[in-house]
């Protein structure tokens, strides 16, 4: 079974309004020289955990975050390299990082493909200043080319964008361009998530004092199904419903992971791990999570063991997304389904139709939701 290292860097350098990732700024930190709270000792923390996890050779690292550029390039590769020197790197192992484009430069991105790094994932957003102003991201449109340029000089052959549909103020005409001018960088992969609205965030309270109005699910449904003629015309393949891919090389073997119920250890405050049928996340704040360790106690806050039953439903959940397909026995009589027009056979398995993925929560309920 795939096992993963996924790294999380709780910094930022600005909170995005809508986003409730474990993720501090600064000043939210007390300033940059509070312990746990300090980008530049961080790495140190995430060192001493990885030094708990037992040995087993790693197929995937993900840095993610937060922003992983918040922290010295060398840092993460100095990360990766203790991956490599205690458990393992397999042959041909993938090691994505997360970027923002607004805090990457051509020497950080050649000292993370120097350092081992393979995959790089840009939070790109959208191309329309007017959008992203709504969700608070700090980048210019036009720095996005730019770093992906930077990346591809650096070597690396797999650079990924990251898009979000159904901001408010966003036009059809607006996704359009976004999704375009995407495809004009030549990615090898893209993920286009809708926006959601996280409750206790800052967006949440704008939504609910109608400073901003959400679209219609309609609408939203129409920007997915936009996206996805544009990115198949342009050779990106659907293989999860909100990611495209060149070719099955340029798919994300770590999420993959995750979506397959493969294993992985979280490295970082706040950090989910599931190995051995056993879930647990680390304590969230930064300073908590360094002290700890630094104590040499465990990050861990609590953990659970899923019933078969819980199991079942999430693993419904995350494989009926997925274009490969899900065999039939996990839903139960899919014939309603088929005839719908949601699922179609596959072989020996059934996978969403095009507008079935636009049903993929209503499927999942009926099928498996009421167990
Ligand atoms: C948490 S970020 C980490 C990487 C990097 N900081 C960035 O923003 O691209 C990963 C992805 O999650 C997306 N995300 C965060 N909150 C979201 C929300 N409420 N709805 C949809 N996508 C969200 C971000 O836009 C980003 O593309
Ligand atoms: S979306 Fe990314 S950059 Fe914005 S606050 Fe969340 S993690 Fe930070």
């Amino acid at each position: 079974m795939a096992f993963g290292i996924y790294l999380h860097v709780p910094f930022c350098s600005v909170r995005c309004g809508y986003c409730d990732f474990n993720t501090y700024t600064a000043d939210e930190l007390g300033g940059p020289d509070v312990v746990g709270a300090s980008r530049s000792t961080y790495i140190e923390a995430a060192l001493s955990e990885l030094a708990r996890v037992p040995e087993r050779t790693v197929d995937t690292v993900f840095v993610g975050g937060g922003t992983p550029s918040q922290v010295p390039a060398a840092d993460l590769v100095r990360f990766l390299r203790s991956v490599d020197d205690r458990l393992g790197l397999a042959p041909g192992a993938e090691v994505t990082t997360e970027a923002n484009p607004d805090s990457v430069s051509p020497q950080s991105l050649a000292e993370l493909r120097e350092g081992g790094f393979t995959r790089i994932s840009f939070g790109m957003q959208s191309a329309v200043r007017h959008v992203l102003s709504v969700l608070d991201r700090t980048h210019d449109p036009e720095r996005v080319p730019q770093a992906v340029a930077w990346a591809r000089e650096a070597g690396f052959e797999q650079v990924s964008l990251d898009l979000i549909y159904g901001t408010p103020s966003e036009s059809m005409d607006d996704w359009r361009h976004t999704v375009e001018s995407a495809l004009e960088m030549q990615p090898d992969h893209i993920s286009a998530y809708a926006l959601i609205v996280e409750d206790g965030t800052a967006f949440a309270r704008k939504v609910r004092r109608g400073e901003v109005v959400m679209p219609d699910d309609d609408e939203t449904a129409d920007k997915y199904l936009l996206a996805d003629d544009l990115l198949e015309a342009a050779g990106l393949r659907w293989y999860e419903l909100s990611n495209w891919a060149r070719d099955e090389a340029a798919q994300c073997r770590h999420n993959v992971g995750y979506w397959n119920g493969g294993e992985w250890w979280g490295v970082g405050p706040g950090a989910h791990s599931f190995v051995d049928g056993e879930r647990w996340w680390n304590v969230k704040h930064p300073a908590a999570y360094a002290q700890r360790l630094a104590a040499g106690e465990s990050p861990r806050a609590d953990g659970e063991r899923p019933d078969a039953q819980a199991r079942h439903l999430e693993d419904v959940m995350l494989r009926i997304r997925l274009a490969e397909g899900i065999e039939p026995a996990l839903l139960g009589d899919v014939a309603p389904f088929i005839a719908a027009g949601w699922l179609e056979p596959l072989g020996d398995r059934v996978v969403l139709t095009r507008s079935g993925r636009l049903m993929a929560d209503r499927v999942v309920l009926e099928a498996v939701g009421g167990e």
